[in-house]
């Protein structure tokens, strides 16, 4: 049902992302829960968006990336900024779509079932929070559209927390050391 108009499928894709922003707002309202948020985007993705087999988040602790909310098979959880293709988006800073992992230097295999991948960087302000990471079982499932519609959730998704109320994930890491 991705593109009930074949003759336009970019549009449909589209539409459904537009939809899907749409969703997510009404979901968020009124909670301010970092952690409530987050799963229950992870949730709406996977099960919203098409071909799909894995859908969450990795956020920032100090140099590496770690396994927050996600929909799908257990993954690895803790990746180094650089690394991988979640490593590779939050060291940029820029979204990164993978159309084939096995053709992507350093990438990590959670699953290997999974044959393309988008991750798009979490930004607050500039600095990088974390990430979000989608994987498919199909080759070359992510395009420009997915990217579009996945930043655009994204952006309401960081809109939806009070910006001081987001985790420190360096102070808890820290902490955690002592
Ligand atoms: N493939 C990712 C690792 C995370 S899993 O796909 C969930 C990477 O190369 O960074």
């Amino acid at each position: 049902m991705q593109n009930a108009d074949p003759a336009s499928p970019s549009t449909s894709k589209a539409e459904n992302y537009r939809n899907l922003c749409n969703q997510l707002s009404e979901l968020l309202k009124g909670e301010l829960d970092f952690m409530a948020n987050a799963a229950n985007t992870a949730a709406l993705i996977y099960r919203s968006v098409p071909d799909i087999n894995w859908a969450g988040f990795y956020f920032r602790r100090d140099k590496d990336l770690v396994l927050g909310p996600f929909q799908g098979a257990p993954a690895c959880t803790r990746i180094r900024i650089g690394n991988g293709v979640c490593g590779t988006a939050a060291a940029t800073g820029e979204t990164v779509i993978v159309e084939d992992v096995t053709k992507f230097e350093g990438h990590i295999v959670c699953d290997p079932a999974s044959q393309s991948e988008i991750v798009v960087p979490l930004l607050n302000w500039g600095h990088l929070f974390g990430v979000l990471d989608l994987d498919s079982a199909t080759l070359g499932r992510f395009d420009e559209d997915d990217q579009d519609g996945l930043e655009a959730l994204m952006a309401i998704f960081l809109s939806a927390q009070k910006t001081d109320d987001l985790p420190d994930f360096d102070q808890l890491a820290r902490q955690a050391e002592v």
